[in-house]
């Protein structure tokens, strides 16, 4: 008989939950939801050994454990600790935190352009978000950006090291996924850059989901460079036939046309099934794909605001037949709601 594993309470921003031991902070946070999650800009679930590179998702740890509650003494890395039985934790309630954050962000953006008028990623980029949230009104930076031209390093995917921040999370993706990894961070300290191998592309079966785990505008799809902006497009879950991968993907629509295609990502942005590059780069007309309805997009970015399907409550009206219809003013308050718990995240 297995035995029972004792799970452990940790409290997050005042609010209590059960993991089992050796979660992280983060996806202990992640477990309760909420303002209680902080951002991660380098770690990624799917991805093995993600993390502990960005410095965004730094929490206070108010009380260590039952067994010792003294508190730690510096920030720590949330995706990288794991939590205690006992363990209190402060996210957004710290000011320790939310300064440190601030911080962090203005670093990320040192050599960062503020390009998000001319990028494919706006409205979905988790550095813009963070800019909104924690970012400085302008740069006390003394020193020239260092810049690199818009390299095309394969057939399907431009890169920008210009917007990179260095998560190396493309390169977990393309060693975790791809048969021969052709790429990677050389050189290093400020001179680190993404770059491939002598003479090779980057055109492995799986190596378009990099572009999906790149947290910034560094690694777009040149199939869909500059078609349109992503609040434009209407995002529908779609599955095809395909030997390669599960075919489940996201189409991202302009009337009948395919913008481009994705793969399914969670409230966190992290790929649920990663896709192939026939489905994300070839698959481009309406007959070869299965229309499943709207895709709902949760996660805390601009692309969530487009509202192509009803609003939650307006859908339990729909399902109620007693229901009465939202007044305009009513309906302008649901929004103003979701609005405002989006400045909040
Ligand atoms: S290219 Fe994107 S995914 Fe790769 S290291 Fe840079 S920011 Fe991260
Ligand atoms: S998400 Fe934890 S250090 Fe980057």
């Amino acid at each position: 008989m297995s035995e029972e594993v004792k799970k452990f309470k940790v409290t997050i921003d005042g609010q209590t939950t059960e993991v089992d031991p050796g979660t992280s902070i983060l996806e202990a946070a992640r477990q309760i939801g909420g303002k209680s999650v902080p951002p991660a800009m380098c770690y990624y679930k799917p991805l093995e050994g993600s993390g502990g590179r960005c410095r965004t998702c730094l929490v206070e740890v108010s009380k260590g454990s039952e067994a010792d509650p003294r508190p730690m003494p510096k920030l720590v890395a949330s995706c990288r600790t794991t939590v205690m039985d006992g363990m209190e934790i402060k996210n957004s309630t710290s000011e320790r935190v939310l300064d440190a954050r601030e911080g962090v962000t203005e670093f990320l953006l040192i050599n960062h352009p503020l390009d998000c008028p001319v990028c494919d990623q706006a409205g979905e980029c988790h550095l813009q978000d963070l800019g909104y949230v924690h970012g400085l009104e302008e740069t006390r930076t003394e020193f020239t950006r260092r810049t690199f031209e818009p390299e095309d390093i394969g057939p399907y995917i431009k890169l920008n090291m210009n917007r990179c921040i260095l998560c190396a999370r493309c390169v977990l993706a393309a060693n975790q996924l791809t048969e021969e990894r052709e790429h990677g961070i050389l050189f290093r300290g400020d001179h680190a850059e993404i770059s491939t191998y002598l003479n090779k592309a980057l055109e492995n079966d799986f190596i378009g989901n990099v572009i999906d785990v790149c947290p910034v505008g560094a690694l777009t799809d040149r199939t869909s460079r500059f078609a349109s902006r992503v609040w434009f497009t209407k995002p529908m879950n779609a599955h095809c036939e395909c030997d390669k991968c599960s075919g489940k993907a996201v189409l991202w629509m302009k009337g009948e046309e395919i913008i481009r295609v994705t793969a399914r990502k969670d409230q966190f942005d992290e790929v649920q099934d990663w896709i192939c590059n026939d489905c994300r780069f070839h698959k481009k007309d309406l007959k070869l794909w299965t229309v499943e309805g709207p895709r709902h997009i949760d996660r805390h970015s601009v692309i969530s605001l487009n509202h192509y399907e009803k609003p939650e409550n307006m859908i339990s009206m729909l399902n109620n037949p007693d229901a009465k219809e939202l007044s305009p003013k009513d309906e302008e308050k649901s929004r103003k709601g979701i609005d405002e718990n989006f400045l909040l995240m």
